[in-house]
């Protein structure tokens, strides 16, 4: 029911009084947002969380709410079952590193980024992104400096890369920022991060899309597949319009 304050809690009751399951929401503006909705797993497969969602949606509606919404890296088909249509995806991608080779790239030479090669940097970038980048930068290259790299096309200065540890995935180095002078060169840098990674011995490296010059379509043909980590997952945007 809604609680005050426009929180929405319902549980589910076997006839015995035994509680399989829960969603949790809230309101905002005029949707009903669902927080978290879980079934008991012994439970599940048998409608319990289609009754939880009509009962947010009944509740909605009666307080004069327009559509439901929600975020969920796992349970984009549960709602679609239900009519919720995805309308937007947050995509983190993952390369697993563990028994695969990876080779730095062909035509770059790669190494650690140095304070004295950020004025190259800013030639190629906008106020905006240099000062993403410093950022991304001065946040690691204390505790990983080899995480942070520049590329060279011959004397020229192609690009650079920021990679960070996962702070609740050890195992997980995520690109921070990648910058290039030409887009050409994204897959290049990223590719450098990659090797980098994969010599310190980490299982994955991630990235969040979008990242200019990096295309979703050609990472997903490289190997890379959909995160799904506890600090690091995909994110599909779903909602429903209540009539
Ligand atoms: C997602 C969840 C709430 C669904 O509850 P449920 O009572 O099993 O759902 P229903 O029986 O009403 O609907 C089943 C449908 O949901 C989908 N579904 C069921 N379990 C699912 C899961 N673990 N992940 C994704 N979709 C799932 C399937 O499409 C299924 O349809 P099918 O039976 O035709 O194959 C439940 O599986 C759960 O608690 N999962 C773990 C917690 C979680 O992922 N919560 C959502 C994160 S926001």
């Amino acid at each position: 029911y809604m609680l005050e304050g426009g929180e929405l809690l319902f549980v589910a009751e076997t006839e015995g009084g035994k509680v399989v399951g829960f969603v949790f929401g809230r309101r905002e503006e005029d949707s009903a947002v669902i927080g978290w909705i879980a079934v008991h797993p012994e439970y599940q497969g048998r409608g319990v969380g289609g009754l939880l969602l009509k009962a947010v949606e009944d509740e909605a509606r009666r307080a004069g709410l327009k559509t439901v919404i929600t975020g969920t890296p796992f349970a984009r088909s549960f709602y679609e079952k239900y009519g919720y249509e995805c309308y937007r995806v947050e995509r983190a991608l993952l390369l697993e590193l563990i028994g695969r080779t990876v080779n730095p790239p062909r035509d770059m030479d790669v190494r650690p980024l140095l304070l004295d090669d950020l004025p190259a940097l800013a030639s190629f970038m906008g106020d905006e992104e240099y000062l993403r980048f410093l950022m991304a930068y001065f946040s690691v290259y204390d505790s990983d400096p080899d995480m942070c790299l520049i590329g060279f096309r011959g004397k020229d200065v192609a690009g650079a890369v920021v990679g960070k540890r996962n702070e609740v995935y050890p195992d997980l180095v995520t690109l921070e920022e990648l910058v290039v002078k030409d887009e050409s060169y994204a897959y290049d840098m990223l590719d450098a991060l990659t090797y980098a990674v994969s010599v310190k011995g980490y299982r994955w490296v991630g990235v969040r899309l979008p990242v200019r010059g990096l295309d979703e379509e050609e990472l997903l043909r490289s190997g890379w597949k959909d995160a799904k980590l506890p600090s690091f997952w995909t994110r599909y945007h779903i909602r429903k319009h209540l009539r």
